[in-house]
């Protein structure tokens, strides 16, 4: 599962699971390009990189850009010298009734999570095409699969992930690129410490999980590692729910 010789761009690497899958796969070998909107957030992402030893670059870059997802995608080529694995993270959640959404709530929701991961898929397509390999690792999330009340637009913005995911790992098969996802369940992160720190919604969002506890970042880097590496090479549409048993249950 080494990731030595290998150039990832990993999106949503200033924080929670992006920055625990920068430093997994600076751990087994791979030079890290570093995407999203905080900069001083992504430069402590890229101390950790560094500090197993790779090299990281930091491009702040809004995924719902497509001209910035292409940029980055340029910069990671230029100044790591190739690209082979590209881990579509960044990720927003608002939570609320769907009475209470907006329109502009949900193109919010929608141009992160979905058209974030197709403008990195698409952004990196050219180069991985004529290279003959490349890994895709999408982030999308049990609650694409599992109803929870206050997450339906959420809940459409991960199905859809699950769906490009299975459809494009398809499409891409006799290009010799690989297109998994990553369907994490709950996750202690700054995007749920806020609910995980009220008890009684604890207890509720806890209840759903046959492990009864959250995961910690992590748990997540050895997934991320195995679906960037040529151990999942015969593996491709997947979506593997790393959850607790929340999606068994
Ligand atoms: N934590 C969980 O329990 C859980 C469960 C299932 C799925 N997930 C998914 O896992 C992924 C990571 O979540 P997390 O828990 O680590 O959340 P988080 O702590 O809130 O981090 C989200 C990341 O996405 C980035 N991001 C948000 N908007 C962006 C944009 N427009 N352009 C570029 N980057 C953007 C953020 O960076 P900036 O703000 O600096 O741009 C941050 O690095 C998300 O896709 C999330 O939906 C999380």
């Amino acid at each position: 599962m080494t990731l030595a010789g290998k150039v990832a761009v990993v999106t949503g690497a200033s924080r929670g699971l992006g920055r625990a899958i920068a430093a997994a796969l600076a751990g087994a070998g791979a030079d890290v390009a570093l995407a999203a909107r905080s900069k001083a957030d992504l430069e402590e992402t890229a101390r950790q990189v560094q500090a197993a030893g790779r090299r990281a670059l930091v491009v702040r870059t809004d995924v719902a850009s497509y001209a910035e997802v292409e940029t980055l995608m340029g910069r990671t080529i230029h100044e790591l010298g190739r690209l082979d694995i590209v881990v579509n993270n960044s990720g927003v959640a608002k939570v609320a009734p769907l009475v209470e959404m907006t329109a502009d709530d949900w193109r919010f929701m929608v141009d992160v999570n979905l058209t974030g991961v197709f403008n990195g898929c698409r952004a990196a397509a050219p180069h991985l095409m004529a290279q003959r390999s490349g890994k895709i690792v999408n982030v999308a999330s049990v609650l694409g699969q599992v109803g929870l009340p206050g997450y339906t637009v959420y809940a459409a913005t991960k199905g859809g992930v699950i769906a490009l995911t299975r459809a494009l790992g398809v499409e891409w098969a006799r290009h010799g690129i690989q297109v998994n996802a990553i369907a994490p369940g709950w996750f202690a992160t700054p995007m749920t410490e806020t609910a995980f720190a009220d008890p009684r919604i604890n207890e509720r969002l806890t209840r759903d999980i046959p492990m009864r506890r959250i995961g910690r970042p992590e748990e997540i880097g050895p997934l991320a590692v195995f679906l960037a590496s040529a151990a999942s090479d015969f593996m491709t549409g997947q979506t593997i729910f790393l959850d607790g048993g929340h999606s068994a249950g």
